[in-house]
């Protein structure tokens, strides 16, 4: 690699760094990883949902939006390997979004877009 490659790659791993991203999470980090955050935007998923195969990706584009300052933070939960945590939710069907604020929790049940999302999360 010549050193004007390595920097761009460094440059953007930089800018990559400075914004959110989405963590997976489990039944062992959850309620710790979900208390840091003032709101934190949980979906859960099945890995052969196709619904939330489609949703991945924005859900990524998404959690760019968020600064990396634990404001807001996005994660997901895989329901086939964490049923404990899907059956204290509720989960019923997949995806889910919930977004966990305070005390509370509130289930998202707009369109599942970017925009759409972004407008709910940042007004809980
Ligand atoms: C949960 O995730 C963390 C971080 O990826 C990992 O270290 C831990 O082993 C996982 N726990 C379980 C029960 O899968």
């Amino acid at each position: 690699m010549n050193t004007r490659v390595l920097s761009i790659a460094v440059l953007l791993i930089l800018v990559a760094s400075a914004f959110c991203k989405v963590v997976d999470l489990n039944e062992s980090n959850f309620d710790a990883e979900v208390a840091k955050c003032d709101v934190s935007l949980v979906t859960f998923f099945a890995p052969w949902c196709g619904h939330c195969k489609r949703w991945h990706e924005p859900y990524e584009e998404l959690s760019t939006r968020f600064a990396d300052d634990n404001k807001i933070c996005a994660f997901l939960v895989d329901v086939t390997e964490n049923r404990e945590l899907s059956g204290r939710y509720g989960i019923r069907g997949i995806p889910t979004i919930i977004a966990f604020h305070g005390d509370s929790n509130t289930k998202y049940e707009g369109a599942r877009t970017p925009d759409a999302v972004y407008d709910w999360v940042t007004k809980l």
